[in-house]
């Protein structure tokens, strides 16, 4: 029992751990990740995912996505309109002139069905369903959109995403955890050394719509293609790019097309604590937001304070605004 909703609907938790003492809590509200422990390097475990105590923090208008699963569209959309089959939609404008995340009821906000719960004998799983309504935040087709956690024996944590249409839609969906290696409410990540494997980004403008370019990311504080700590290059005043995004806020482009079998997309290496996060995903793109807009308001579930730089999120998806953008590919789902 994780609360219950202004109208009284339950908000239920589920707890999967392994052996090896990692746990991770899975929430129906938003099919957020809550917590995630594991140990360090001396077998001491903490939380190393930004979130809320309880459910009252996640319902605040002021909730960054902690932990969220993003949809139906992560990232933005210029102006929140796009045109598909010949007809053109307009989606709720809520991050600048632009949609951000699915809209102001995206999915992180909505109450999930708990489908399963398992336990086999060397992995836990929940699966989570949401049916979102044709012309839910403006989007076409009914869409029924599954969310599948699964921890395993070697501190795995499997994220599933399937989703059906009943016509014509777009679909971009990922998980907004913020991770602080050395545990949430810890202070700044600027020391976590960060490898992203790829060789070009996809610049933006002032509002962070991508300009439609594919940009070199040598020479520039874009390249982390040698692990190189967070901060290194995060406060260089030349480049326009970071200034737009009060630091990280961009794509980068791992390939220029999905893949079929997931591969290492990202590597953070904590020196502090000795933990190590791999992130592998089959998706092109990959978001790497630096937590610049924690701005010390919210409170974590130890009583810390996130302010700016307390957490990163690594979102694997399609480029954004690729509903808008010919040279980005497609975000298109048919029935
Ligand atoms: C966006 C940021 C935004 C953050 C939280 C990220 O995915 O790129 O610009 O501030 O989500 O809303």
């Amino acid at each position: 029992d994780f609360g219950k909703m202004p109208d009284g609907t339950e908000v239920q938790a589920v707890t999967l751990r392994n052996d090896r003492g990692v746990m991770v809590r899975v929430i129906t509200y938003g099919a957020r990740v809550q917590e995630v422990v594991t140990p360090d390097r001396n077998g001491h475990g903490a939380d190393i995912a930004l979130g809320f105590a309880s459910l009252q923090g996640y319902l605040g208008r002021s909730d960054p996505y902690f932990g969220a699963t993003v949809g139906r569209f992560a990232n933005r959309i210029a102006r929140g309109r796009f045109t598909l089959d010949g007809h053109t939609y307009q989606l709720p404008i809520n991050d600048g002139p632009n949609s951000l995340h699915g809209g102001t009821m995206g999915f992180d906000r909505r109450v999930w069905t708990l489908l399963t719960v398992k336990q086999g004998p060397s992995f836990a799983s929940v699966r989570l369903r949401y049916v979102s309504p044709d012309g839910d935040q403006g989007y076409p087709g009914a869409l029924t959109a599954t969310a599948t956690y699964t921890l395993d024996d070697h501190d795995r944590l499997h994220i599933d995403y399937r989703a059906t249409t009943t016509a014509p839609t777009i679909v971009n969906l990922s998980n907004h955890t913020y991770w602080n290696l050395s545990g949430e409410g810890s202070g700044s990540v600027t020391h976590e050394r960060l490898m992203i494997p790829a060789a070009e980004f996809t610049p933006v403008d002032a509002t962070l719509i991508p300009t439609g370019a594919f940009s070199p990311v040598a020479g520039t504080p874009f390249d982390f293609r040698q692990p190189k700590a967070i901060g290194r290059d995060i406060r260089d005043g030349r480049s326009q790019q970071l200034l737009f995004g009060r630091g990280y806020d961009i794509n980068w482009v791992i390939s220029r097309h999905a893949v079929a079998v997931p591969r290492l997309v990202a590597r953070v290496v904590d020196p502090r604590s000795g933990r190590v996060l791999e992130l592998a995903s089959n998706q092109p793109g990959l978001h790497f937001y630096s937590g610049n807009f924690l701005d010390g308001s919210l409170v974590g579930p130890a009583g810390h304070t996130y302010r700016q730089g307390g957490g990163f999120a690594l979102e694997p998806q399609v480029f954004p605004d690729t509903p808008n953008q010919p040279a980005f590919g497609s975000a298109i789902l048919r029935p």
